[in-house]
């Protein structure tokens, strides 16, 4: 595991580590870093479970058993705040509450502020989709082949979803330094809602995995993007301010390997 650290100017010192696409892996290594580093604040861009994968009638929360002391150990270190990313529409209300009770900050289209700072967390069109048509069907939990419908979808089908991003309009109007965590990249300019031309200072993706495969600087493969994905890591400017894309901490692809793509845990300095 990497750590890759950005230094950005803004009206707020701060030091925020970005924790991506961990899916259920074993988070100790991450907490040895973030215990060593001492972030102000922890954020976590989505895709904290993988999820979609369950057939036992068990909750996600009971299943996946690095989730839940990945983030009482990041609860000690800093305020944490998580943003739902794909893999999170596996996630029943029961979960959620979980969750919630760990003391990590939940942002499922919402933001909250803090000092200055604004953080809100866009959730995953994929998350927001599914989580309708669960309740659509009146089931809480992904066990059969029904339920996993939307995650069994084409690429097309999934590009044509969109994120509840209304509530941008109000966000991006705060006065403040704003954070958005977004877990796709294609958000910023290539999908609806084109965070690119937004007034929000600071957009943390993740999803892309660098792009699995990395040769002279690009990734080979992105999911929402394809090959030779654009956004996969690093930082991009906008008009109106910037997205950081980690490459995240896990490999969830089975077709493709991850090479020449070390895993990344984020640190960001703000000031
Ligand atoms: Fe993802």
């Amino acid at each position: 595991m990497k750590n890759q650290t950005y230094h950005i100017n803004a009206p707020v010192t701060r030091t925020i580590a970005q924790v991506s696409d961990l899916h259920n892996k074993d988070g100790q290594p991450v907490l040895a870093s973030l215990r060593q580093h001492s972030p102000d604040i922890i954020v976590i861009s989505g895709d904290l479970v993988m999820g979609r994968k369950t057939r036992e009638e068990k909750i996600i929360m009971e299943e996946e058993k690095n989730i839940l002391p990945f983030l009482y150990g990041c609860v000690q270190i800093a305020p944490t705040y998580l943003s739902l990313g794909n893999h999170e529409g596996s996630l029943c209300d029961e979960d959620m509450d979980i969750l919630a009770s760990t003391g990590v900050t939940v942002l499922d289209n919402r933001w909250i502020e803090r000092d200055g700072l604004l953080i809100g967390g866009l959730t995953s069109a994929i998350a927001t989709n599914f989580g309708q048509f669960r309740k659509k069907n009146n089931t809480e939990n992904p066990i059969n082949e029904k339920n996993l419908k939307p995650y069994q979808s084409s690429r097309s089908h999934s590009m044509r979803l969109f994120p509840d991003s209304t509530w941008l309009d109000t966000f991006e109007h705060q006065p403040g330094y704003k954070i958005l965590l977004s877990h796709h990249p294609e958000y910023w300019c290539i999908q609806e809602p084109m965070l690119i031309n937004r007034h929000i200072d600071l957009v943390l993706s993740g999803h892309a995995h660098g792009g699995q495969i990395r040769f002279c600087g690009h990734g080979l493969f992105a999911p929402g993007q394809g090959c030779l994905p654009k956004y996969t890591s690093g930082i991009h400017e906008g008009p109106y301010g910037r997205m950081i894309i980690s490459r995240g901490l896990a490999n969830t692809a089975k077709m493709i390997p991850r090479l020449f793509n070390p895993r990344e845990l984020i640190y960001i300095e703000l000031g």
